[in-house]
């Protein structure tokens, strides 16, 4: 996986910041973004996870409750930074994961719509506080976990990324909406033309209904997009491993849904690394 590393990090000219985004709530975003982040740190590459929504959960994906709501009630967070606007660098946190480190969100992140609101060039507010963490050149990828909505807020998250992954749930409302988030990414390549979409990952597959080959059928209609061969199953190991504030892919490795993140890792660098 060294050598995985060393191929990226020689075609590699800055860092990648992959959006993990559907305006569907609960199709595993958070889950998503926090697993690619710990397989990524685990293969050496250096993370930094930004906490985009106000539900905290990909913070709680690393770090325990006590203090995810100290960093939430704190000026210590994201909100913060938007509110003061602050450059993002003086917010970045440690995590127990090696080589993973975080921006905390919080729960008033729930006005940050409101607060955009009135800014000028609103869409753009966080490429200018994001740009001193880019530019160190301290992370191989940034990972963000973005909220289920689609309005400034994301088009800021959107217009700071390299790439959009979105993960649908296999189930029968899963794609409902999908179509607002292509017409919605369409309108953040506007702003930013390196924009690119890396593709869909199915998730939740209950191997036991099929009915995710009904979800494979209807994303297939689209054309040019790219569906990840890598489909995640529904793992109760996910759950507990939330449930201690942790990854799957740290806290049961040798999990079926630990593999499959693992593998959806090496998925996006195969692709990430021949873009670059
Ligand atoms: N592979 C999986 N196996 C079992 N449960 C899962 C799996 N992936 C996600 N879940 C569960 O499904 C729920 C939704 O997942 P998640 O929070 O990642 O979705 P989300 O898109 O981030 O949601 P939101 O739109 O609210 O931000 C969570 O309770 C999570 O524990
Ligand atoms: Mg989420």
């Amino acid at each position: 996986m060294r050598r995985l590393k060393n191929e990226l990090d020689g075609k590699r000219k800055h860092t990648i910041t992959i959006c993990f985004a559907n305006n569907k709530g609960g199709s595993g975003k958070s889950t998503t973004c926090s697993n690619i982040g710990a397989a990524l740190a685990q293969k050496g590459f250096r993370v930094l996870m930004l906490d985009g929504d106000m539900q905290c959960n990909l913070s709680l994906s690393f770090l325990e409750e006590d203090l995810v709501l100290d960093y939430a009630k704190s000026s210590n967070n994201l909100y913060d930074a938007i509110h003061k606007g602050k450059e993002l660098t003086s917010y970045i946190v440690s995590t127990p994961c090696e080589n993973l480190d975080l921006i905390p969100s919080s729960t008033q992140m729930s006005s940050v719509e409101y607060e955009l609101a009135g800014r000028q060039q609103r869409e753009l507010l966080l490429r200018k506080l994001l740009a001193p963490v880019k530019e160190s050149g301290i992370y191989d990828f940034i990972l963000i976990d973005a909220p289920p909505t689609l309005g400034f807020w994301v088009m800021n998250l959107l217009c700071v990324s390299d790439y959009l992954v979105i993960p649908v749930e296999a189930s029968p409302w899963g794609m409902f909406g999908l179509a607002n988030l292509f017409e919605f990414w369409q309108a953040a390549k506007e702003l930013t033309p390196q924009l690119d979409l890396l593709g869909i990952v199915i998730t939740k597959v209950d191997a036991r209904k099929l009915y995710f080959r009904q979800t494979l059928a209807s994303l297939e209609e689209w054309e040019d997009i790219h569906i990840f061969s890598t489909l995640i199953h529904v793992d109760s190991n996910v759950e507990w491993a939330q449930d201690n504030s942790k990854t799957v892919v740290q806290y049961r490795k040798a999990s079926r849904s630990a593999k499959e993140y693992v593998a959806l890792a090496e998925e996006m660098l195969g692709i990430v690394g021949n873009l670059s």
